[in-house]
């Protein structure tokens, strides 16, 4: 992937996405963000009478909101297909049910699908802009960079020299590929931490560091993030139990202490409470995934703008 994705329109991976880039969609992302916490006090019409279609070959709560909410709030007129409840299940293709719907005039596409490069495939065949909205194990873009934005404001409006720790199965995790890649480009640190089956060493190629460890790390560390263990796609077992994973690499109030004090918790949702974050964890103060989840939206806006070419 390239970095003239976004002039493209299509935004497909944060692999190759200049720093520059990636500062302008934040810059975006802080114009829409009152509209997201005031709640509609100031009407914006950008994308008035302006079609959007998500396409969801894949289960979601928060991406689908998120998107939709962002296209509310902008004034687009929607319509939402899911693979459940379509005709995907007489047959009809991801190329053809994407040409279909294009046909009925929407101008651009959010797309998640279960497979690896399935929203890539989905733009090499359409003409209007495709969002990738998670893609099987490859990328998650928005995600990463309401991730990163969210980190960003914590920080005062820099994440250069930072730390950020990432645990959890991050071999099945499109939400670490595109966080490795954005956080990496803004200048911070990325160590990768889980069980050896969830996080081979081949991680390193990305620039990442790897470490089966967890407990040395806490102490270095200015965000640790916690991914879930995508049950779904783990096809032997990972690790002999859910209580000797919680051992290895839960988040604990106990593991929470050893962070330096000012360090914050994410967690990209949804959570296997009592896995991979305890509840006193994912609920308390310095846990910003509430802020994660709203900043999402901003964030969507954001790349809703790019991707129907408005003007800055
Ligand atoms: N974070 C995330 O992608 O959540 P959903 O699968 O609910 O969209």
């Amino acid at each position: 992937m390239s970095a003239p994705e976004l002039a493209d329109r299509h935004l497909l991976a944060l692999e190759g996405l200049s720093r520059s880039a990636i500062e302008s969609v934040f810059e975006l992302a802080e114009r829409y963000r009152p509209y997201v916490v005031n709640d509609g006090d100031q009407p914006c019409t950008a994308l008035s009478r302006r079609g959007l279609a998500l396409l969801f070959f894949e289960d979601s709560t928060r991406t689908r909101v998120s998107f939709t909410r962002a296209a509310q709030l902008m004034g687009a007129d929607i319509v939402t297909w899911t693979a459940k409840g379509s005709s995907a299940s007489k047959g009809e293709s991801t190329i053809d049910t994407a040409r279909n719907i294009e046909a009925m005039g929407y101008e651009a596409f959010v797309v998640r699908h279960h497979r690896g490069g399935g929203t890539k495939k989905v733009a090499e065949h359409v003409k209007v802009p495709v969002i990738n909205a998670g893609d099987g194990r490859h990328e998650h873009p928005t995600q990463g960079l309401l991730d990163a934005m969210t980190m960003v404001r914590h920080f005062g409006g820099s994440i250069e020299g930072r730390h950020i720790g990432i645990v959890g199965d991050i071999a099945n995790s499109r939400v670490a590929r595109s966080n490795i890649h954005v956080l990496q480009t803004l200048g911070a640190k990325v160590t990768v931490v889980g069980p050896p089956t969830l996080c081979p060493e081949s991680l390193a190629s990305m620039g990442a560091s790897v470490t089966w460890d967890l407990d040395p790390l806490l102490p270095h560390l200015d965000v640790l993030m916690a991914l879930r263990i995508q049950f779904e796609r783990i096809g032997a077992q990972a690790f002999p139990s859910a209580r000797e994973y919680r051992a290895g690499y839960g988040v604990t109030a106990a593991r929470v202490e050893r962070l330096p004090e000012h360090a914050v918790i994410l967690h990209p949702g949804p959570i296997n409470r009592g896995l991979e974050l305890d509840d006193d964890v994912a609920d308390c103060d310095r846990a910003l995934i509430l802020a994660q989840v709203t900043n999402g939206v901003a964030i969507r806006m954001a790349v809703l703008h790019r991707a129907f070419g408005l003007a800055d």
